[in-house]
């Protein structure tokens, strides 16, 4: 039995227009103009675009101040109701996950409504008061692998205006040597004033600076504008609404996606930047050319049969990579783990170039099998760190590295958490890290990120996609080089209270300690910062008296500075290491951070896992109050949805009635993916005419290529429509030809000719190929141990005025061509793996988009359905899949152009 369908259907019937719902707010985060919008044509787009009855966004304005790593971030989006009725305007702004929504306002008809931050317990019941009643209620949710969403909805008066003025703030932290801004923008439509505006200022001088945007194009880089001085940086990108359109006819927007701004600062000073203001200090300690320090490391990693396939292959590769990076003074070894450990080598082996390779063969014949028995694995990884003796040529300091990595919760052995965490907590005594790793979906990441955390190191989750292996890698290069053990930031005790974490297990390369404390007086003199740390021969210590600065000679201009940074950047660092602390510890200690976590949380205003964002808004005509609240998630909550298993029912009985005799709609690709019981679906444009390569395998000699056709007439202002209106098909091997027209089946083997015509019935019995023709209808081609094909002839009313015959393509038993298949269709025939993280509302409220991990890309995809004709040839069936926008884009390995060919039995 085929594993995988695959379908490439030309769908005429499906493309239906679904009015939009009567109270159908389009609004700021919405497609509009979805040209290739999976079941609108684009006249009734046209008609929907018209600027007489929908929310427009006038402005939206990104405003970004850095102080020393502290990031102040303003969003202001103004939108403005054109209808002459009141319609609901929905917001939905993302933001990053480290960071802290602080303030969130809206105007309305001239009134300002506050958000205000309340305990989160509260503030639910609130929540539920108002969802009960009916009312929106906005929500937080992950948001792919770095941000999460806020989305509030509002009811807008008619002409009036509306604006949202959301705040958060966030450290940046320094990763593999720089930081790192990351500005989400995706207004979905064309907004007359559009600005992302930052500006940066970094006391110790900023060394380099560098902006980028995924949606980057060589028209939109001149735009960005960037100055750069010794501690101050500008930055500015205004496009204009013309410069932020597609092409200069088109209403789509090119502004859709991440923005970047990366920086470093200068790192003379051994004992880094102390920066006292106001009465708080922050330390910034992260020193230049520090040698690294050996590195003794045990990899755990899991083999159990759930990282069977993809996975596997994936941590092989990051595996072998990662072992080619340790230095010859690291020791190292490899445990796998199952039900069973299985070690490859029970002492630690100096890294030298041939362990190194040993090792890698080893790595590259690791399978999967058995259960998962955690506690025992890292059990054995640190006994081996316990046990072993170095040479005596190897006595420098050395870090205990202890990194696991799994896809699953512990089901032999010792299967208790709490018990395997308690047990791995004794073992290690703080005597060497643990990283841990949680791969992909099924897995409790609370319980690994708590086992890290209880051992002095973190965890990090890897996304099942296809960029896993170097996910792994980039984990591994974060933590690869320690450069200082025990690192002890010490500040007068009488001058200071509130401290900040200020012992570190390790500083690594690449990154940088932040200290941060409350000052018992706001003027000081002779503030004593001594840093002392174990190096790699000798002990690192400095020392150094500084003075609180007057702000005015710090900040000489005040545009570059917010209010009072300092403070909430030591309020900041300090509730975000309680948050790591709450569970961990005694009940009594957990009461105590989680109180003290909350309580900072509410006098700063920031909204944490503890509190929730309340606002109090006007509900249409009745002026009655109404709550919105804003959540953040914590990363246990982010849990990734793996693809899409059960789907809502509207999604899968959902059928409309068909116009028969009208058709509108290009090449639809459908991927079945029974396996992951889902489907993806593309379109591809282009003129009639093109020839594509849907499969090509040089490994059997088989090509299929399919030429499209248009309407017969077509309407100057719509968009041109095609279909496959011929096919050839070739295999080398088998000595086989075939020409498939909507009028003509010319079928040749061994230099014999057959021709046929829709109107037969025919079945032919080849020495390779064995052909079935059901009259007006069918043609199926089965290849000698090979694949088979299904052709399917739509025949449209003889007198159709714009409409003429075109054809489908059906692919079975694809399995059984070689891994090497490639083409439009046959690059899919062994799978693809996708991640869906994310679903929120679309344009259509039956068809929500969602953020999809594939091939490396993040993409937007809008869920929807096409027909599938094979059982029912006049009606179809529905096929609910994940549309992927823009010819494919994304899910296509290259652009779609890359596909045409010059002929119909052409490779090129
Ligand atoms: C509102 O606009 C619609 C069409 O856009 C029109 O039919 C209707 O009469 C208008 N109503 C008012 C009160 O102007
Ligand atoms: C939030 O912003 C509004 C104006 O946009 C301001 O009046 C209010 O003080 C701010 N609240 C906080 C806590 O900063
Ligand atoms: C900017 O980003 C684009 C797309 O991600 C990338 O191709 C390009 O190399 C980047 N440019 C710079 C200067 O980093
Ligand atoms: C754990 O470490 C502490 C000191 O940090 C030491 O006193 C204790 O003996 C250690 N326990 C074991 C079982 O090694
Ligand atoms: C918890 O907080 C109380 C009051 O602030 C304090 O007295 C007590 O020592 C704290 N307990 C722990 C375990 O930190
Ligand atoms: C698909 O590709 C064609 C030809 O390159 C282009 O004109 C069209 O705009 C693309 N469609 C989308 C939705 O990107």
């Amino acid at each position: 039995m085929p594993a995988v369908w695959t379908v490439l259907l030309l769908c005429a019937w499906v493309c239906v227009c679904v009015p939009a719902k009567s109270h159908g707010a389009l609004v700021i985060s919405r497609d509009h103009e979805q040209q290739d919008s999976i079941d609108s044509g684009p006249r009734l787009l046209k008609k929907r675009s018209a600027n007489d009855d929908k929310i427009e966004v006038v402005s939206m304005k990104v405003n970004c101040k850095v102080a020393s790593r502290f990031a102040h971030t303003i969003v202001t989006t103004v939108a403005l109701n054109k209808a002459n009725m009141s319609k609901e305007a929905f917001f939905d702004m993302e933001l990053p996950k480290t960071a802290f929504i602080t303030n969130f306002t809206m105007e309305i008809e001239g009134r300002v409504y506050v958000g205000e931050v309340k305990e989160k317990e509260k503030a639910k019941k609130q929540y539920e008061k108002a969802v009960s009643t009916g009312q929106t209620a906005g929500l937080v949710k992950a948001s792919g692998r770095k941000m999460e969403k806020f989305s509030v909805s509002v009811n807008v008066a008619a002409n009036s205006h509306v604006t949202f003025v959301l705040t958060y703030e966030e450290l940046l932290q320094r990763r593999l040597g720089n930081y790192e801004m990351m500005i989400r923008v995706k207004p979905k439509e064309l907004v007359q004033h559009f600005e992302i505006v930052a500006d940066v200022y970094e006391p110790q001088g900023i060394t380099f600076l560098d902006v980028n945007a995924t949606f980057i194009t060589n028209e939109l880089l001149p735009l960005v504008q960037k100055t750069v001085t010794d501690k101050k940086a500008h930055v500015s990108f205004c496009p204009t609404l013309e410069q932020q359109k597609t092409c200069p006819d088109c209403a789509n927007t090119l502004i859709d996606g991440d923005f970047f701004i990366k920086y470093d600062v200068n790192r003379a000073e051994r004992l880094g930047d102390v920066q006292i203001v106001n009465g708080y200090f922050v330390h910034f300690f992260a020193p230049a050319d520090l040698p690294r320090i050996p590195k003794d490391i045990v990899f755990v990693v899991d083999v159990s049969t759930s990282m069977r396939g993809t996975k596997i292959q994936q941590t092989r590769d990051a595996l072998e990579t990662i072992l080619n990076d340790l230095h010859e003074e690291d020791y190292f070894t490899v445990v796998l783990f199952d039900s069973s450990i299985e070690k490859w080598s029970t002492v630690l082996q100096k890294a030298t170039a041939e362990n190194v390779q040993k090792a890698q063969s080893f790595v590259k014949q690791i399978y999967s099998r058995g259960a998962t028995n955690i506690n025992e694995a890292v059990l054995t990884a640190v006994e081996i760190l316990n046990n072993y003796e170095k040479d005596d040529s190897d006595l420098k300091k050395s870090t205990s590295i202890v990194l696991l990595l799994t896809d699953g919760d512990p089901t032999v052995g010792e299967t208790n958490k709490q018990r395997i965490q308690e047990n791995v907590r004794k073992a290690i005594n703080g005597t060497m890290t643990l990283f841990c790793l949680g791969f992909g979906y099924d897995l409790d990441y609370g319980f690994l990120d708590v086992m890290a955390r209880q051992n002095d190191g973190l965890a990090r989750r890897i996304y099942e996609a296809s960029d896993a292996a170097l996910q792994l890698q980039g984990f591994y290069d974060e933590v690869a080089n320690p450069l200082l053990l025990d690192v002890n930031m010490r500040y007068p005790e009488n001058m200071v209270n509130s401290l900040t974490d200020s012992h570190f297990k390790q500083l690594f390369g690449g990154s940088e300690i932040v200290v941060a404390g409350r000052l018992n007086e706001i003027e000081l003199d002779n503030f004593l910062v001594e840093v002392s740390a174990q190096g790699v021969d000798q002990e690192f210590a400095v020392q150094s008296q500084t003075s609180a600065l007057d702000w005015d000679t710090i900040y000489p201009d005040e545009e570059y500075i917010f209010g009072d940074f300092t403070e909430r950047l030591w309020a900041y660092l300090t509730i975000q290491q309680l948050l790591k602390k709450k569970d961990i510890g005694t009940p009594e200690e957990r009461e105590n951070v989680t109180a003290e976590a909350l309580d900072l949380s509410l006098r700063y205003s920031f909204v944490t896992p503890l509190t929730s964002m309340v606002v109090t808004k006007p509900q249409g005509d009745d002026p009655k109050d109404d709550t919105l609240i804003a959540d953040k998630l914590t990363e246990e909550q982010r849990k990734p949805s793996r693809g899409y298993s059960a789907p809502p029912p509207q999604w899968t009985s959902h059928s409309y009635s068909r116009p028969t005799y009208f058709v509108d709609g290009d090449p639809h690709f459908i991927i079945e993916l029974p396996k992951q019981n889902d489907a993806l679906c593309f379109n591809v444009d282009e003129a009639p005419g093109t020839i594509f390569n849907l499969v090509k395998d040089p490994k059997s000699g088989i090509l299929v290529n399919g030429q499209t056709i248009g309407d017969k007439k077509v309407d100057p202002d719509s968009k041109v429509n095609t279909y496959f209106g011929r096919f050839g098909i070739i295999h080398e091997k088998l000595g086989v030809k075939l020409m498939v027209s909507t009028k003509e089946i010319i079928i040749s083997e061994s230099g014999k000719e057959i021709k046929l015509v829709w109107s037969d019935t025919a079945s032919i019995k080849g020495l390779n190929m064995d052909v079935q023709l059901t009259k007006d209808q069918t043609l199926t081609v089965t290849l000698r141990n090979s694949v088979k094909f299904v052709i399917i002839l739509h025949k449209v009313w003889e007198k159709h005025p714009y409409h003429q015959d075109f054809l489908g393509f059906y692919t079975l038993d694809s399995h059984l061509l070689s891994p090497s298949v490639h083409g439009l269709l046959g690059q899919f025939y062994h799978g693809v793996k996708f991640e869906v993280s994310d679903l929120y509302e679309g344009q259509d409220p039956d068809k929500p988009d969602a953020t999809m991990f594939v091939k490396g890309h993040e993409l937007r995809v809008t869920r929807g359905w096409q027909r599938d004709f094979r059982h029912d040839i006049k009606n179809g069936e529905n096929v609910p899949c994940w549309f992927i926008h823009h010819n494919g884009t994304g899910i296509i390995d290259g652009t779609h152009s890359d596909y045409i060919v010059s002929g119909l039995f052409k490779t090129i």
